[in-house]
């Protein structure tokens, strides 16, 4: 186990490349092996441990994955052959199950674990399940496995409950090549859905209405690979967006499309930050104390739930009472840890009251989950002293270089191997 040292403090400032997205990239990489001729190769996909576990799925499932001296990963799906996805890695990442539509729809069949439940709360995917037998496939769930079976998957309507993001993935890679038309109602209309969207046609698929709550799913008969460049992370700039505000800093953030961040952006304006879009990045200018929001989690194009963490760490400071409310999963645990380092937080279901301290006071803090960790991180870089963030490997699953990042805008960060001895003398302090 390592942790992040944050001496806080400082304003951060100065210019920093945001990484492609995550969520995109997690998908794009399954949806490639799709392909049953040529290889795709992937441009700005980010080196958090989740893209990882995603290329071991794929290589253990008989893909050939690789990253070339310039970073660009290559993917070649002609040889997939097993049909049953590790455990061991699946349960690693929720978005692994995305390997279910893959191998359905590649293989006519999929055995996958179900992705347990984790620190924000129970994720099921039956969603997903729903949709795979809406297109003819036989499911059973034996023994922690999703088993599903069809011969040919079929075009269908769907409705997606929820405008759930990976369900609308995951049946959008298995309409790809199923026979018929799949129409999804209610689709996510996340930038990551497009991306996927985007690439599948670029493979030959014919997707219409990705970005809408109609997507209308054409399958063919295969795919072929292709070169691709990822989205940028909104949720990373989203990140580095609020840790500028908290700490009164003036940064440039590169690689960004602001109109993937309308909402954050239109909130942190409320609080008093000045937002200049250029063409390719924002600015991003803080006062000395931000004025409070009120703020609700909603899919896209609302206030994503994946900010909801650092927008309550910066609210923490901020000169007013602000009221966030979550509505797309149980995500408050965090909180006792901004608590622990003198931050003013209650919580009642899904609600949040952040009343704003002027100061928060370092800890060492133990990060739950991969948003936690940016909100943690953002409150240690305003905090007096030296935070402690233990769990830094939960972190460095979704953000890329972090560390390096925050040092290149001025902050004090280090990482520091600790042991579980340490680890327990900071439980007991
Ligand atoms: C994706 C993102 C995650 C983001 C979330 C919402 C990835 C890898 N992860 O997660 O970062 O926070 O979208 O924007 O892209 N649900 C069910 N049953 C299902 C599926 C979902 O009940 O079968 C519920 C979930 O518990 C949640 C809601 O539907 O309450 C939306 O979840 P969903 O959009 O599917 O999130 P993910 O795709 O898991």
């Amino acid at each position: 186990m390592s942790r992040l040292i944050i001496e806080g403090g400082k304003p951060l400032k100065g210019s920093v490349e945001i990484s492609g997205a995550k969520n995109s990239a997690l998908a794009i990489i399954v949806a490639a092996a799709l392909a049953t001729e040529g290889e795709s190769v992937l441009e700005n996909i980010p080196h958090g441990s989740d893209v990882g576990t995603v290329c071991e799925i794929l290589r253990d499932l008989g893909a050939e994955v690789w990253f070339d001296d310039d970073n660009k990963l290559h993917i070649r799906g002609q040889n997939l052959y097993k049909h049953q996805a590790s455990y061991d890695l699946v349960r690693k990442m929720r978005a692994s199950f995305y390997s279910a539509g893959l191998l359905l729809a590649r293989l006519g069949k999929a055995e996958v674990p179900l992705p347990g439940g984790c620190a924000i709360g129970s994720r099921p995917v039956d969603f997903h399940i729903k949709g795979f037998t809406q297109m003819g496939a036989e499911v059973a769930i034996e023994h922690g496995y999703m088993k599903a079976k069809a011969e040919n998957l079929k075009g269908a309507q769907i409705y997606v409950n929820r405008a759930s993001v990976g369900t609308t993935i995951n049946l959008m890679i298995a309409a790809s090549l199923a026979e018929g038309t799949t129409i999804l109602e209610n689709a996510a209309k996340e930038p990551e859905v497009v991306d996927v969207a985007i690439f599948l046609n670029g493979m030959g698929a014919r997707v219409r209405g990705a970005g809408t709550e109609v997507i209308r799913i054409e399958g063919v008969d295969k795919l072929r690979g292709i070169e691709y460049s990822i989205i940028p992370d909104r949720i990373e700039a989203g990140t580095f967006l609020f840790a500028a505000a908290i700490t009164g800093g003036d940064v440039l953030l590169e690689s960004v499309v602001a109109e993937h961040l309308r909402v954050p952006i239109v909130k942190l304006e409320e609080a008093g930050v000045i937002i200049t879009r250029g063409d390719n990045n924002l600015r991003v200018q803080a006062p000395n104390r931000l004025k409070p929001v009120d703020v609700e989690t909603m899919p896209y194009p609302g206030f994503p739930t994946d900010l909801q963490q650092p927008l309550v760490a910066a609210m923490c400071l901020a000169d007013g009472t602000s009221v966030v409310r979550e509505t797309i999963f149980d995500r408050f645990r965090y909180v006792d840890e901004l608590r622990r380092m003198g931050a003013d937080i209650k919580t009642d279901q899904g609600t949040a009251i952040i009343r704003g301290v002027p100061s928060l006071t370092s800890a060492p803090v133990e990060i739950t989950d991969l948003r936690a960790g940016a909100a943690l991180a953002i409150a240690g870089l305003a905090a007096e002293g030296r935070t402690e963030l233990n769990g830094v490997e939960i972190l460095e699953r979704g953000y890329e270089f972090f560390a390096d990042k925050l040092r290149q805008l001025g902050a004090k960060v280090y990482k520091e191997d600790s042991n579980i001895d340490d680890r327990r003398k900071v439980a007991i302090k």
